[in-house]
């Protein structure tokens, strides 16, 4: 059996604020066992061993000075890094060396860090080089107001389960001091409220009372008539936030143009014609895929990420496309589309659409887009408006082709056309209308005569 002593803290008692060891319980080298406060600092006592607390020695409110055993341990096999002769031996803290040492915290809300052996005048403490924590670097340096009694390791758990204001829990320990209880109280009581309001409301609330709305309606459906409640698929809870996010973060502006595919199409059809008897038909997808890359070369800027202020300029072709399975909508890829001709991409969607549907598809076949279509138009329609697959900054909606009457200056007349809808989604924080007009224009001309892909 072990002791696990308080180490040189500069011969003064200083009281607990907090025991973070019960026994039985077992600790690592470098747990905290307890935190000491005094009225300028404090500071986290770590364990030197590994193992199990055998009796525990100390309670909150006691005072404790150098060598009073904190608790006895029984030491585990496990080799520990016996960090007390510098713990006692080095008061200098530094950032490289923080986690050996007892971590330490000013409480002067002064702007200067306080001088050298300065716990009630005995611990050297470099406060913001010690704790590489910005609330902690805030307090001390800009003498803000919110001050927050929290020891570093409570600070740090609060990082590390995602708090970025500490100011917003409220403490519970002595002088409000917040505690590793009240960090996890306070993210319990957050992630219900969050389910809760997402059940109960089906939108985000948390996200409307940030932008000031209306609660959502609550509505008791079964009071005007019969329902049945049935829960949203994997597939479309994972798409539902994709969207959201992508609808909410990204403005989107929607143009719509035509293409004339009456002569696409004939070709396609009689490609299709040839290859009678094959399994693979190629539908009219597999040419906007090919024509969509022909006019990313041309407008680079619709083939990139945003990245904070940076534009990253893919020179990669990665086409995805949204694919309705029974599950709800995916979006399988395909690579590398400029080295593929129509019936290898053809090929490939038929693959890729057929997997999706099974609910085979690999994490890496929907990975790596650049550009996404949506394509409706064996269904109909005329125009809609698709939402933008980010990190990518456009996408293209084709609806419904249909016999279009167009005049024909040489034959006097109208005549009918085969007129494809294209609806082009773009964030306007990367693109504008005009460069989004020429797209759509070019993509059309493409489509329209496709001898143009091989310019
Ligand atoms: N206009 C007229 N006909 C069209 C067309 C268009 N724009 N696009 C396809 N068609 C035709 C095809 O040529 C085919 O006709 P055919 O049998 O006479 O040759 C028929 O519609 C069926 O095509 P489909 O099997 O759907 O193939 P596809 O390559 O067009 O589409 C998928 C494949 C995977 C994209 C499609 O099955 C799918 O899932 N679409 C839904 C996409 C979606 O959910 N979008 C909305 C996102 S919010």
């Amino acid at each position: 059996m072990l002791e696990l002593k308080v180490p040189d803290i500069g011969g003064v008692e200083v009281p607990i604020i907090e025991v973070h060891i019960k026994e039985g319980a077992t600790v690592r080298v470098d747990d905290p066992l307890i935190t000491l406060e005094s009225d300028k600092a404090s500071m986290d006592i770590p364990s030197i061993y590994t193992g199990t607390i055998e009796k525990l020695m100390v309670k909150v409110g006691d005072k404790v000075s150098q060598n009073q055993v904190i608790a006895l341990i029984s030491q585990s096999q496990e080799k520990d890094i016996n960090v007390s002769s510098k713990v006692v031996n080095e008061k200098i803290i530094t950032q490289k060396e923080e986690l050996k040492y007892p971590v330490i915290e000013t409480l002067n809300s002064t702007n200067k860090p306080n001088k050298p052996n300065d716990l009630n005048n005995s611990i050297e403490v470099k406060p913001a080089i010690s704790v590489s924590n910005q609330n902690i670097e805030t307090v001390i340096f800009n003498n803000v107001q919110h001050f927050s009694h929290a020891s570093p390791s409570v600070r740090k758990l609060a990082r590390e389960l995602g708090i970025s204001n500490i100011a917003q829990v409220k403490g519970s320990g002595l002088k409000n001091r917040i505690t590793h209880d009240d960090i996890k109280a306070y993210v319990k009581q957050a992630l219900q409220s969050n389910i809760h309001q997402q059940t109960n409301n089906g939108s985000n609330n948390s996200l409307a009372s940030n932008l000031n709305l209306i609660e959502w309606p609550q509505v008791d459906f079964a009071k005007f008539g019969a329902i049945e409640q049935k829960a949203l698929s994997r597939i479309q809870k994972l798409s539902g936030a994709n969207l959201h996010r992508n609808w909410v973060m990204i403005p989107h502006v929607t143009n719509n143009d035509e293409a004339d595919i009456t002569e696409l199409e004939k070709f396609r059809k009689k490609l299709n014609n040839e290859d009678a008897g094959k399994t693979i038909k190629i539908t009219l997808l597999a040419f906007l895929v090919k024509a969509v890359v022909v006019a990313l070369k041309k407008f680079p800027t619709f083939n990139s990420s945003l990245v904070g202020d940076d534009l990253i300029l893919k020179k990669y072709f990665n086409i995805g496309f949204a694919a309705d399975t029974p599950n709800g909508l995916v979006v399988p890829v395909i690579k590398n589309v400029d080295n593929k001709g129509i019936i290898e991409i053809a090929n490939e969607i038929n693959d890729l659409a057929q997997a999706a549907r099974n609910g085979t598809l690999k994490v890496d076949q929907m990975q790596g887009g650049c550009f996404s279509i949506s394509s409706l138009g064996a269904i109909g329609g005329t125009t809609f408006t698709p939402i933008i697959n980010a990190p990518e900054v456009a996408i293209l909606g084709v609806c419904k082709a249909y016999q279009k009457a167009m005049w024909c200056e040489n034959k006097q007349q109208f005549v009918p056309r085969l007129t494809l809808p294209l609806s082009l989604s773009w964030d306007h924080r990367v693109i504008d209308g005009v460069m989004a007009g020429k797209f759509n224009a070019y993509l059309g001309q493409l489509l329209s005569d496709y001898r143009r892909i091989s310019l």
